[in-house]
């Protein structure tokens, strides 16, 4: 009987994968034009401003039935205006597959928005466990002052489809209203 050491780790405290098979993504401002409200306010702010980063493992090839994929993702603290840093959201392309996200740390909220455009929230703070349920878009925002990590689990036939979103976006935004975070409808 063969005993091997796993090819990737996950380091549980920090929500940190490592190994060489891990892939690493990162957003920067620069690359994130039109996903925030204020466009013009983006456009001002520093390029090379890293928003989020994701780690992935994907030990089976993307679009295969029946693998699990893995991802650490991190968004860093800051607003363009008063909207959150966040990612960009996407629903899957296979449009009827599911993912859990859980938050490692900080603090922040998963945006979900359902095909018919209704949008509800779940908080995020570490131990938060999100099942996020087919045919639904899912977004993260920080809402802290510190880095939010949340990892995640999702089906290797799952695939992302960013365009639904590039096209018509979020129904409601997370904005800072008065030192509080509120969700708000597309004004
Ligand atoms: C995978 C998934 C996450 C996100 C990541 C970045 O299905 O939901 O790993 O891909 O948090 O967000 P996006 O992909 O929206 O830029
Ligand atoms: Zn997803």
């Amino acid at each position: 009987m063969e005993i091997l050491n796993t090819k990737v780790n996950l380091n549980i405290s920090t929500g940190r994968l490592t190994g060489e098979e891990v892939l690493n993504s990162k957003k920067f401002i620069k690359d994130l034009k039109d996903v925030f409200l204020n466009e013009e306010v983006r456009g001002s702010l520093a390029g090379d401003e890293l928003v989020y980063e994701v780690q992935a493992y994907l030990p089976v090839e993307e679009g295969k039935q029946g693998g699990l994929f893995f991802g650490n993702s991190t968004v860093y603290p800051g607003r363009v205006d008063n909207e959150y840093y966040m990612t960009r959201g996407h629903f899957h392309e296979n449009f009827d597959t599911a993912e859990y996200y859980w938050c490692v740390q900080g603090e922040g909220m998963l945006i979900l928005m359902d095909e018919d455009r209704n949008i509800r929230a779940e908080k995020m703070q570490q131990g938060s466990l999100h099942y996020i349920p087919g045919k639904v878009a899912h977004r993260v925002a920080n809402t802290g002052t510190g880095k939010l990590v949340f990892n995640a689990c999702w089906p290797s036939d799952a695939g992302h489809n960013y365009k639904e979103i590039d096209d018509h976006g979020f129904s409601a935004r997370l904005l800072e209203i008065n030192g509080k975070s509120a969700l708000i409808t597309e004004i």
